[in-house]
């Protein structure tokens, strides 16, 4: 069923002129021509968007041509033959040009057999029926809404819903799996049923789509307001244990002599939300995800203590490079940052449990340098206990902590601190060139400073330096 309703889609000035021209661009090449996916879904959503999907039933990369030359002003068009879809950049909106298109996939791969058909035969192979919604941009009905698949009930519903037999939609391409449990977890939209059921028949299915564009789905995820509603479903939909097995090996409860410990799994679930309430960094979400990644491997049951998990966070932060290779995310600066957050995280929280000297809090601000705000924010979000009183004093521990961090950094400027004796000021001293002596004296330098064994001055530095080299047999050549 086909509804004609003229529909106002709230676009801003500029988006109704570039609609106009493009209408104007179809009308003189003579083909039918209407707005579609993405752009209709978010402005019915009222959600920010700048990327416009156009469908012709013609050649998607003449009118690209077309619109651009009637916009002016050399746009340049970026057209792909092989695919007959073309791109436009103007302003700041990316408009994306392809002709009406009928398709038919095979087992092993999610690039389709492809040929020209209607509008209906589009609407028909796209994801949802909330993606399949087209605005006419002809003359005759200009703004109406094409909606053969209810898709603004399910908007309304907030409903994911396949417009074909779910297991084909999900089968054709894995990817939309993904895409399904993304969109569940951006728009806080329910999974119909039948869907998530052919989620979990078709899962393995996954195997065929790259990891960059499932680490690409999985980011959306993670930067959703609430990333535990699709992490759940990803797990759930048996997706979890293909695309990340490692955060199924946090999943349930042991027990031994009636003793048992947090489900670590959905731990890390809640702590990822706590953190994503204070921040949208994608790294500092993926720290909260990894924080507790080595507890499986080193957990224990010790009849005096119950269970125990010593080491996990540097057997953590170990993990963490492989991760990140695996899943094809940043090798550098990111895996760094979220590496010493997971080794750290259990720092401050240790600082909360002795009487903390100055020199344990100025190790920390050493070792965290200008990472100490999130590293305190991670620990923050890591208290997911039921217990409020509970809750309350754990919080007021951080809070002395804080306040012991701050006065240590304004009296001993530790952060992002490097000793005042360099290697070059001992490689001079002692006629060395760079060798493990040096590295062993640097050392030492920086201990004393941060142990407060001597004060954080040149003097006392290059005093403790001389004394140190003397028992180590060196002696300065002038
Ligand atoms: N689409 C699809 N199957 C996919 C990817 C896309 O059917 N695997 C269709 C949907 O109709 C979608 C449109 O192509 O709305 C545009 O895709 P894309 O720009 O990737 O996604 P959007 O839906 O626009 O959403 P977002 O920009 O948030 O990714």
């Amino acid at each position: 069923m086909i509804s004609r309703k003229p529909i106002d889609i709230p676009c801003t000035l500029q988006e109704r002129k570039v609609l106009e021209q493009i209408a104007m661009a179809a009308r003189e090449l003579g083909v039918p021509c209407y707005l579609i996916g993405g752009f209709v879904r978010d402005k019915l959503l009222n959600r920010n968007t700048k990327d416009m999907d156009v469908v012709c039933v013609g050649d998607g990369i003449a009118l690209a041509h077309k619109v651009a030359s009637i916009i002016g002003e050399n746009v340049p068009v970026n057209f792909f033959k092989t695919y007959g879809t073309a791109q436009i950049k103007w302003n700041e909106l990316e408009i994306e040009f392809v002709g009406a298109r009928k398709e038919s996939y095979r087992d092993h791969s999610r690039n389709p057999e492809v040929e020209a058909g209607t509008l209906q035969d589009d609407q028909l192979r796209r994801d949802f029926t909330i993606n399949a919604m087209a605005v006419s941009l002809k003359e005759d009905d200009y703004g109406s809404l094409l909606d053969p698949f209810n898709g603004l009930a399910d908007l309304d519903q907030k409903l994911i819903r396949t417009p074909l037999e779910p297991s084909q939609t999900f089968s054709d391409d894995p990817l939309r799996m993904m895409r399904a449990i993304r969109f569940a977890s951006q728009l806080q939209f329910t999974i119909h049923p039948d869907a998530f059921t052919a989620i979990q028949e078709n899962a393995h299915r996954i195997k065929i789509v790259s990891q960059e564009r499932i680490t690409d789905e999985f980011n959306k995820i993670m930067l959703s307001t609430k990333p535990s509603v699709g992490l759940d479903l990803l797990y759930r939909g048996g997706l979890m244990k293909i695309i990340f097995p490692q955060m199924i090996d946090l999943v349930g409860v042991e027990m031994v002599e009636g003793k048992g410990h947090k489900d670590n799994f959905y731990h890390t679930l809640q702590v990822v939300d706590n953190i994503s309430r204070h921040t949208k960094d994608l790294w500092l979400r993926w720290a909260a995800l990894l924080h507790d990644i080595g507890k499986p491997a080193t957990k224990r049951f010790e009849p005096a203590h119950g269970w125990t998990f010593h080491g996990h966070d540097a057997v953590g932060g170990k993990m963490v490079p492989r991760i990140f290779a695996r899943l094809k995310l940043p090798q550098h600066e990111k895996m760094r940052l979220v590496k010493k957050l997971v080794e750290l995280h259990l720092r401050p929280i240790s600082l909360t449990k002795e009487s903390i000297t100055d020199s344990a809090i100025r190790r920390l601000l050493f070792d965290a340098g200008d990472d100490i705000d999130a590293l305190m924010m991670l620990c923050e979000a890591d208290i997911t206990s039921k217990n409020r009183a509970k809750v309350k004093r754990y919080l007021e521990n951080f809070e002395l902590v804080r306040q012991r961090l701050k006065e240590v950094e304004e009296s001993d400027r530790i952060r992002n601190w490097q000793p005042p004796v360099t290697g070059e000021v001992i490689m001079e001293t002692f006629g060395l060139q760079p060798c493990k002596q040096v590295g062993d004296l640097k050392n030492a330098i920086r201990e004393a400073i941060l142990d407060g064994e001597i004060p954080n001055t040149y003097e006392a530095a290059y005093a403790f330096m001389l004394e140190k080299a003397g028992a180590m047999d060196l002696h300065p050549v002038k």
